[in-house]
């Protein structure tokens, strides 16, 4: 028999505001990818363009960023043709159910965001109005799509939670009106730390370039940028107190090979740093290359970039609109 049940809702998505890391990959964007060749749900995957003007932006390289994620979405193993690609801009929705979400959600939630506190930290002379809110809009993101789960690393947990909170708000004032949203953090890789100071989480805005590995990093760049990782001067494979750099580097040979933390510690057990380190390189290499290589062919691409996008926004705003006249009309506006 014929299954009528409508498909279940992913979406998540990934700010174009810089070249993307192996955290953002591993975090992130393989998920969406093996998520949506389960074949289980409707996955709307999205540039946040909106979102990426929280913090200052040159508007030549925010639009070649935002061609360079598309490209890269793409060859990452996303099928922009099965479901929707689209850019966040594309979308008006978006900045409709944005705005309602924000007189839903209160300053005092949004003073706690702790990636508020840490970008205000980082950009002291641009805390704009935008970089506060911007949790309500990406509750928005979600919500419009009535979306079941969001697959998002680690540091996103805590907007998945504001998310839910807002969504439960709106439905106990206005009634039944969104699907309360579940988060897919991975167990491996749902933080993947900086080479050089693992207290921190890798991020594409650290200032020292060998803190993070970038998925279009030249491949000599991606070894080196391993050898040089910190760790500390016990040389021995394994986690433990004060071994956060080799754990980290543990973690991203786990996620990159399948192997788990323990079968690791045996595989190198009495071996020193310097084969560790190859060997992680190497696991990193082999997700590069192909990656690479396919993006280095879309890029070229341009009109099939475009025919993905259109119809990415297309297909989005179908479902997005939707929404946004079911709100409206629950919270009193007189209809067009
Ligand atoms: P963004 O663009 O900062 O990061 C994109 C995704 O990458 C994950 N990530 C990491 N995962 C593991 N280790 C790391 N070092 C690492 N760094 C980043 C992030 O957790 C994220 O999943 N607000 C979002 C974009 C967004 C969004 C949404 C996500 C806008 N609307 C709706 C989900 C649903 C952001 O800034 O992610």
């Amino acid at each position: 028999m014929e299954n009528t049940q409508p498909k279940k809702r992913i979406l998540s998505g990934i700010q174009p505001s810089g070249a993307l890391t192996l955290g953002n990959y591993v975090g992130a964007l393989r998920n969406f990818a093996e998520l949506q060749k389960e074949n289980e749900y409707e996955c709307f995957y999205m540039i946040a363009d909106l979102h990426s003007i929280t913090v200052k932006q040159v508007p030549k390289e925010l639009r070649k960023n935002s061609l360079d994620l598309l490209a890269l979405f793409l060859a990452c193993g996303l099928d922009g043709e099965k479901d929707p690609i689209f850019y966040q801009s594309h979308v008006p929705a978006h900045a409709q159910l944005g705005w309602v979400l924000d007189c839903c959600t209160y300053f005092g939630e949004l003073s706690r965001m702790t990636q508020f506190k840490d970008k205000s930290r980082k950009h002291a002379d641009n805390i704009n109005a935008g970089l506060f809110t911007y949790p309500s809009l990406m509750a928005a993101d979600i919500l419009l799509y009535q979306s079941d789960l969001v697959p998002v690393g680690h540091d996103q947990k805590q907007h998945l939670e504001l998310t839910r909170d807002i969504a439960n708000r709106f439905n106990n004032t206005y009634s039944d009106t969104f699907k309360v949203p579940e988060p897919y953090i991975p167990k491996i890789g749902a933080k993947i730390m900086s080479l050089q100071n693992p207290a921190q989480k890798m991020s594409k805005s650290d200032p020292n370039e060998n803190s993070y590995i970038l998925l279009l990093d030249p491949i000599d760049r991606v070894v080196s940028k391993i050898k040089k990782a910190v760790t500390d001067s016990e040389a021995c494979v394994r986690r433990g107190e004060g071994k956060e750099g080799v754990e980290n580097l543990m973690s991203i040979y786990s996620a990159a090979t399948g192997k788990t933390m323990d079968e690791i510690e045996n595989e190198f057990a009495g071996r020193g740093y310097g084969d560790f380190k190859a060997a992680v390189a190497e696991s990193v290499v082999e997700i590069l290359k192909p990656i690479q290589a396919k993006y280095n062919d879309l890029i070229k691409n341009k009109d099939y970039l475009e025919k993905i996008y259109r119809s990415g926004a297309e297909r989005a705003a179908y479902v997005a609109n939707k929404t946004v006249s079911k709100v409206y009309r629950k919270i009193g506006f007189i209809q067009p």
